[in-house]
């Protein structure tokens, strides 16, 4: 039989991974546990991840799927709800990387300590007939509390933000960096990843081909016409109708309008978007880990347009994005899109720096 101190020990051990604080958690018997006791063994040697909104639609999958990434060690899930169920649930999963639970603000700064990489779900998502412009007000205001707290615990972290409207939620994590003397452009990214994957997906139901086998480019930012599919450079070089290019476009576009809209009020895309999420972030960590040629889309801080941010094909390294891509050769029906979505991104993107600002 245990005795009563090894059965105090073991509770302790979970109470510390399911909700530690940065006080030791005492046992009877005034023996204390710290936290760095209660690492699993085995933990494979990786990058150290934060997922901020880690309970919510998004963010549980993509906890799950974090779990199961080789290139994680250290998992950190951080919500201002329901982090305790999550993170008991996504640790007995018996993958290499530890998992801790970080519940509301007073372990924020906890939760961010350290961390290589911090993904951003945080916010309230579309219902039917709102833009992601909508979202505004709610998620500006939790994004920039967000990253007040990483400029102080990782300013070196690279940042993934999925928190719409990410035309201007990335902008305003820009502003927030800069004030804190942080900010370092290569380092925010923010997640487009999703108009790639579906992108990806309907042009391969069109083509008749594997999605996997097909890479579409998708650059400008991530909301209605801003969104801007580059079909003339599909790969495998193919070509497009022109009731095909607009069905196409309209439908990459809209592909978040079509999934908020067949879930009638009960949320916006969470499964497709962890998996892209993953895809975005698995990338980043190979960058990170020096790994070469890693190009994907993604919404940043460039020089590619007028624009101070825009989407296109970037580079990722051991610092984050190394290179951006130019858009290259352009059609007719490109360029005329280029114009609406430039227009439309300086709008959001002024919003979200004067919402720092005032
Ligand atoms: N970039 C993209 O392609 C893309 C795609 C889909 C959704 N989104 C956006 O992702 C966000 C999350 O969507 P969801 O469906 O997971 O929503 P959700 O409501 O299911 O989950 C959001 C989670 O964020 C948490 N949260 C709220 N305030 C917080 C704070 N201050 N700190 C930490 N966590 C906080 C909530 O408790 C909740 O668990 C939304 O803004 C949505 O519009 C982006």
């Amino acid at each position: 039989m245990q005795n009563g101190a090894e059965t105090y020990r073991r509770i302790a051990t979970i109470s510390a991974h399911l909700n530690p604080s940065p006080s030791s958690h005492q046992m009877e018997g005034g023996v204390g546990l710290s936290r760095a006791n209660c690492r699993a063994k085995g933990g494979s040697p990786g990058f150290k991840v934060a997922i901020l909104g880690a309970a919510g639609g998004i963010g549980q999958p993509l906890a799950m799927l974090m779990k199961m990434n080789p290139l994680v060690s250290v998992l950190h899930l951080y919500d201002v709800a329901n982090t305790p169920g999550v993170t008991a649930d996504i640790s007995h999963m018996d993958t290499g990387a530890v998992v801790r639970g970080f519940l509301g603000p007073q372990q924020l700064e906890d939760a961010l300590t350290g961390m290589d990489l911090v993904i951003i779900p945080a916010g309230v998502p579309r219902k039917p007939g709102m833009t992601r412009d909508d979202l505004f007000n709610i998620n500006a205001g939790i994004v920039r509390t967000l990253c007040e707290g990483i400029a102080k615990c990782c300013p070196k972290a690279i940042i993934n933000i999925i928190s719409n409207p990410v035309n201007s939620t990335v902008p305003i994590a820009a502003e927030v960096f800069k004030r804190a003397g942080s900010f370092d452009p290569r380092r925010l990214l923010g997640v487009t990843m999703l108009d790639i994957v579906r992108a990806n997906t309907f042009v391969a139901e069109v083509l008749g081909l594997d999605p996997r086998e097909v890479d579409v480019p998708v650059v400008g930012g991530h909301a209605g016409v801003t969104i801007l599919p580059l079909l003339s450079q599909v790969k495998p070089s193919c070509s497009f109708t022109t009731e095909e290019t607009e069905y196409l476009t309209s439908r990459i576009q809209n592909g978040g309008t079509e999934v908020v809209e067949a879930k009638a009020g009960t949320g916006s895309a969470t499964l497709s978007m962890a998996y892209a999420a993953v895809k975005f972030a698995d990338a980043c960590l190979h960058g990170l880990r020096g790994d070469a040629g890693i190009v994907e889309c993604a919404f940043v801080s460039s020089q590619v347009t007028e624009l101070p941010f825009f989407a296109s094909k970037v580079r990722l390294g051991r610092n984050g994005v190394e290179e951006i891509y130019p858009l290259g050769p352009l059609n007719e029906y490109e360029r005329t899109g280029l114009e609406k979505a430039k227009k439309e991104l300086a709008t959001s993107i002024q919003k979200g720096v004067a919402f720092v600002k005032k």
